[in-house]
């Protein structure tokens, strides 16, 4: 049966290298992968009272009811300030409950890290790593996926120029889907 992938992108940029790293990793699952690129820029910020209360946002409302469908996922952030930005952390929080129903749990997933920088993201991708052992998600734990100096690995168009990349990113896939097929 197909299995459904969401990628989750902590860049809401236009021309984002996050979302262009992750999209190409992304397009390297085999036949009977798909995938859902799943928005987040909508979702009002976390706040338990709207559970609570049940006040819940439309903008909840529809990323749960889509991530209640999803077998597994691709998370692919940039770094802000040596952790993921505010954005990803919220889609998290937001999946995360009421308690009892958090839509991560069980889900294995994998994560890229993305910057233009040498460290490659490294904060992020282990702060990320964190929320998500919390959440009871199996994670990829080898290969990492760090893309450091991002800027030297795209060309004008985001794609990626470095066969060296896409070979890595592609062994990363291979890993993740062995994962997913685990766990199915
Ligand atoms: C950054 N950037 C950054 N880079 C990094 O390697 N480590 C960091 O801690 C930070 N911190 C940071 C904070 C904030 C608020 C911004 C806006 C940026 C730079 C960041 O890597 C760069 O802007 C990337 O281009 C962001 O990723 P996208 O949007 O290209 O996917």
């Amino acid at each position: 049966m197909t299995k459904k992938i969401a990628l989750i992108v902590g860049s809401l940029r236009k021309k984002s290298y996050t979302r262009a790293v992750g999209t190409q990793a992304a397009a390297l699952l085999p036949k009977g992968f798909e995938l859902v690129d799943m928005k987040i820029s909508d979702l009002a910020l976390y706040n338990q009272d709207f559970d609570d209360e049940n006040q819940v946002p439309e903008s909840w409302q529809r990323f749960r009811k889509q991530m209640a469908d999803i077998d597994a996922v691709i998370f692919a952030t940039p770094e802000y300030n040596r952790s993921m930005p505010a954005a990803l952390k919220n889609a998290l929080d937001v999946g995360s409950r009421p308690v009892g129903q958090s839509i991560w749990n069980g889900k294995p997933a994998l994560i890229i890290s993305v910057s233009p920088g040498n460290i490659s993201g490294f904060g992020a991708n282990h702060h990320l790593r964190q929320s998500l052992v919390f959440l009871n998600m199996p994670v990829v734990a080898q290969p990492e996926v760090y893309i450091g100096k991002v800027r030297d690995l795209l060309d004008d168009n985001l794609k990626i120029i470095n066969p060296g990349t896409t070979a890595f990113l592609q062994t990363a896939i291979n890993t993740f889907v062995d994962l997913v097929k685990r766990f199915s």
